[in-house]
């Protein structure tokens, strides 16, 4: 049996975590974690409490950093939902994973079809020299651009220098409105309204054509295969790991 923690346990992704772990044959909840109301209030009064073998957290960006250093220094195994980190965070967070022999697996999106959506735009990123991103996200989330943006863009950088190639010199008449320019002049565009949960589009163009590809999340129960799927490989490989897309 792997021991789970919930960290964000009383969240809208917490709560969905807490469901598939229960329906997991292999897995046992010992810890709901919340600020909020939770069974304990931090991690270090459930990990004082009980026995964690991988806590799983989706809280807020500013408490992930904070709550990754803790359970590292602690030989905690993670799963990180939570988006927001910085790249020298991650870089940072690896570092103590693998000088501390404790896992941890950040994904920004645990959902399979988000996952091929970055992979076919990596793929894409390959043929075409322009292509921007629009994130569109429900109006309680705290991070822009998403985690899910910001991978997404990374990996199409990987893959091509200029994705803005072409464009003549731009003025803005009213700030941001070309979004925020990331890895290698791909623009992010993030959009916030009720009516969405979790939705990306990634636009290609070329002389005389566009290609979009778009993933729509429509209910939160998308992560949770992903989710699970984390879990075990964190249990066995105890490594560090960034993006689903590597243990799929
Ligand atoms: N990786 C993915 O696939 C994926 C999918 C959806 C959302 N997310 C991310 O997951 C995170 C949570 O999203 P949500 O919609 O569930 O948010 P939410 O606001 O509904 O839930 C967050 C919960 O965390 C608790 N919390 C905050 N700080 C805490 C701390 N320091 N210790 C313990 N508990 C704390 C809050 O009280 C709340 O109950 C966000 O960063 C979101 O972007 C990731």
């Amino acid at each position: 049996m792997i021991n789970i923690a919930v960290c964000g346990a009383n969240g809208k992704m917490g709560q969905e975590v807490i469901k598939a772990v229960r329906t997991a044959d292999d897995m046992t909840l010992v810890a709901r974690i919340d600020i909020n109301n939770g069974q304990f209030a931090t991690i270090k009064d459930a990990k004082d409490s009980v026995d964690i073998d991988i806590l799983v957290d989706f809280t807020q960006p500013q408490a992930i950093y904070e709550n990754a250093l803790y359970c590292l220094n602690n030989n905690i195994n993670m799963v990180i939902g939570t988006t927001g980190l910085s790249d020298s965070q991650i870089d940072e967070l690896k570092k103590l994973s693998e000088t501390t022999n404790t896992g941890c697996l950040i994904a920004p999106n645990f959902s399979t079809g988000a996952v091929l959506m970055m992979k076919f735009a990596q793929m894409a990123a390959k043929y075409f020299n322009n292509a921007e991103i629009i994130e569109l996200h429900h109006n309680q989330k705290k991070d822009a651009p998403s985690g899910t943006a910001v991978k997404t863009a990374a990996m199409m950088a990987e893959v091509n220098d200029n994705l803005a190639s072409g464009n003549c010199a731009e003025t803005e008449t009213i700030e941001g409105a070309r979004g925020a320019n990331s890895y290698n002049n791909i623009h992010i565009h993030s959009v916030r309204m009720p009516g969405f949960m979790a939705s990306q589009e990634v636009v290609f163009g070329s002389n005389g054509q566009t290609l979009k590809i778009r993933h729509d999340s429509t209910d939160r129960e998308c992560y949770m295969p992903g989710v699970l799927l984390a879990i075990r490989y964190v249990s066995e490989h105890k490594s560090f790991v960034y993006g689903l897309d590597n243990i799929l």
